[in-house]
């Protein structure tokens, strides 16, 4: 244990101090950051958490300190005690950028807590180290300044978050993380039981059903800031381990939801950045916004919308263009998207967006530039079929003026809009249509309940399985499935999905038929989810919840590009964590006392 720090308790960290403490005697502890030499004396930059303080070793001052401190390195965690001194005084000139810039410890002592190898990479902002190196280093990483300000607002957000849910009500519970398996969700990570050979638990997906349990046993509110485990693969806003807010909420329906949520993620917003939201958040139907913007969850910033014109060419039997016949003939979808004669593309970057087009999965990409008053069509592989009729009809579908060029996709509805989704994202970046600063907050609303598997021909959930039909829906869950609207809703922020959830059902008949349209027969229904229906038959009250990407919420909030920025320690791409190396393979004695043997 250093006596330096008993004897020296920290008086104030690296960001307190100011012209108002000269004179007085301090003691900071930090790391080093950086160290110079200016005329005769060595200065050094100290950093923690809260900020950066010069210290200053002078030869006058201690003469045997100041030829100690040419050993100090980068990184090394150290403590000083000195006199807050004011910069000018000392010849020096102030460092605006700095809270503390006006002033400098000189040093009357120094311990050195813990020397430090050469650091991996720069402690500071904005490297380019590769993220592989920075997660592998990932101790030295959340060193640096935007890392723990990231932290520090993922702190905010979730003690916001129990504030505000703590003063509406809402009782912070805990669920089991090791759950019984239950199909349908998401790939699940599988824990086998050493006491019950040959069993297995499921690590928890979300908490759904057990705060659904919570609801039919009386708690009315509940909330939880809880982990969760999907073995997906991953994206930048993708983690297996993640983090949800997680509510549910007894006697409700879908405006007390929006009610709440608004609330929270108003608050939080407010008292985390200081913003104000909207005081109502936008609405866009499911189906609309998969017309104009070919996403369910568009970031509505900015413009270039999509026009779907199927029935425009239906009506013109395809308009004399083979491609869109063939389309049509197929049952398929025609899209467009405008853009607009100021955003100029060039012959290359055209060409470009069609490789992007083909690596999303489309065939090409069709385009046409409106001319000559919009009666002809320039630069396009349809302009010696399309007939006047249908030239007309899609250039006034489109709002398309001369010089505006058309681009178009075609075939299965779910790739094109994909498909040209992606390319409005694209050229929003390419033309710099995405204001910065600014929070576009819309619930998604009116989902279908289920969606259709082509590859097994069977609906699956489109939410998940305890989502509420619409009432009206209920008689035709089995003879029109792909028909039935749900009770779900996503929220979306700038484009990314924050948070979705439902109307639960409460009815255990309704859930029951709900399984039935998905294919579970009534002996599974009871073999894997009878503990839920057996609930329900006890007098469950109407129910519903939302649970949203905390980490989703906390990379949109610091403006980060990817939910690692906001994980202290996430996995890699490839799902490895590459700080502790884990996944690891375990030895054969662990293997037998679990039961288990490898066969490859
Ligand atoms: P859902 O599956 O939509 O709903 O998840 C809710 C929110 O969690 C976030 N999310 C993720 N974040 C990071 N990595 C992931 N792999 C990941 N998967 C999901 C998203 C998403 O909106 N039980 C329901 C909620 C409910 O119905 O109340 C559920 O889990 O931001």
């Amino acid at each position: 244990m250093s006596q330096f720090l008993n004897q020296n308790p920290r008086t104030h960290t690296c960001h307190d101090l100011n012209i108002q403490n000269l004179g007085q005697k301090v003691v900071l502890m930090g790391w080093v950051q950086s160290l110079r030499d200016h005329g005769g004396r060595r200065f050094i930059d100290l950093r923690d958490r809260y900020g950066i303080t010069q210290v200053v070793f002078k030869p006058e001052t201690n003469a045997k300190l100041h030829a100690r401190s040419h050993e100090l390195r980068s990184e090394w965690c150290i403590g000083i005690k000195g006199l807050v001194e004011d910069r000018k005084s000392n010849g020096g000139s102030p460092n605006p950028r700095l809270k503390t810039g006006e002033i400098e410890i000189d040093v009357q002592e120094l311990e050195i807590f813990n020397r430090s190898q050469t650091p991996p990479f720069l402690i500071e902002n904005q490297i380019d180290t590769h993220e592989d190196k920075r997660l592998a280093h990932r101790v030295m990483d959340l060193r640096r300044p935007e890392m723990q300000a990231n932290f520090k607002l993922r702190h905010q957000v979730m003690q916001a978050t129990r504030r505000y849910l703590d003063k509406d009500q809402f009782l912070e519970l805990e669920t089991p993380a090791l759950v019984k398996y239950t199909p349908g969700g998401a790939r699940n990570f599988i824990v086998p039981s050493r006491l019950q050979p040959k069993s297995f638990f499921a690590l928890a997906e979300s908490p759904q059903i057990f705060k659904q349990l919570f609801m039919v046993a009386g708690m009315d509110r509940y909330f939880q800031i809880v982990k969760c485990f999907r073995d997906e693969d991953l994206r930048g806003d993708r983690q297996p381990e993640f983090t949800q807010i997680d509510i549910e909420m007894s006697f409700i329906n879908e405006e007390d939801i929006y009610k709440m949520t608004e609330g929270l993620v108003k608050s939080i917003f407010d008292s985390v950045l200081n913003v104000k939201l909207a005081s109502s958040f936008k609405r866009i139907t499911h189906t609309e916004a998969m017309s104009r913007y070919g996403s369910d969850k568009p970031d509505t910033r900015f413009g270039l919308e999509h026009t779907d014109l199927t029935p425009v060419l239906k009506d013109l039997n395809g308009g004399g263009v083979t491609l869109f016949e063939q389309t049509l003939s197929k049952g398929g979808m025609i899209k467009a998207m405008c853009i607009p004669k100021a955003h100029e593309l060039s012959r290359t970057e055209v060409s470009k967006l069609e490789d992007l087009v083909k690596s999303m999965g489309g065939l090409g990409l069709g385009r046409a530039k409106a001319a000559e008053n919009g009666s002809a069509w320039t630069q396009s592989p349809f302009a010696k079929q399309i007939t006047p009729e249908a030239l007309k009809a899609i250039n006034q579908a489109c709002k398309a003026n001369d010089g505006d060029l058309i681009l178009f996709q075609m075939g299965k509805p779910k790739l094109v809009n994909m498909v040209l989704a992606g390319l409005r994202t694209r050229l929003a970046e390419r033309f710099k249509l995405i204001p910065k600063n600014t929070w576009d907050v819309l619930w998604i609303t009116d989902f279908p309940l289920f969606e259709h598997d082509e590859d097994t021909n069977t609906y699956i959930a489109a939410h998940h399985p305890f989502t509420s039909p619409r009432p009206e829906d209920i008689e035709r869950l089995k003879s029109n499935p792909g028909a039935c609207k749900s009770r779900a809703y996503d929220l979306v922020i700038n484009g990314n999905e924050v948070g979705g959830g439902s109307i639960r059902n409460y009815d255990p008949e309704v859930q029951a038929k709900v399984f039935e349209a998905l294919g579970v027969s009534a002996e599974e229904q009871e073999s894997k989810f009878g503990f839920l229906l057996e609930a329900l038959r006890f007098g469950a009250p109407p129910h519903g919840g939302i649970a949203f990407g905390l980490d989703r919420l906390c990379m949109i909030m610091a403006g980060a590009s990817s939910i690692r920025d906001v994980i202290a320690f996430p996995k890699s791409q490839r799902g490895t964590d590459l700080f502790t190396g884990a996944p690891t393979p375990i030895d054969n004695k662990q293997l037998l006392e679990l039961g288990l043997t490898f066969r490859i």
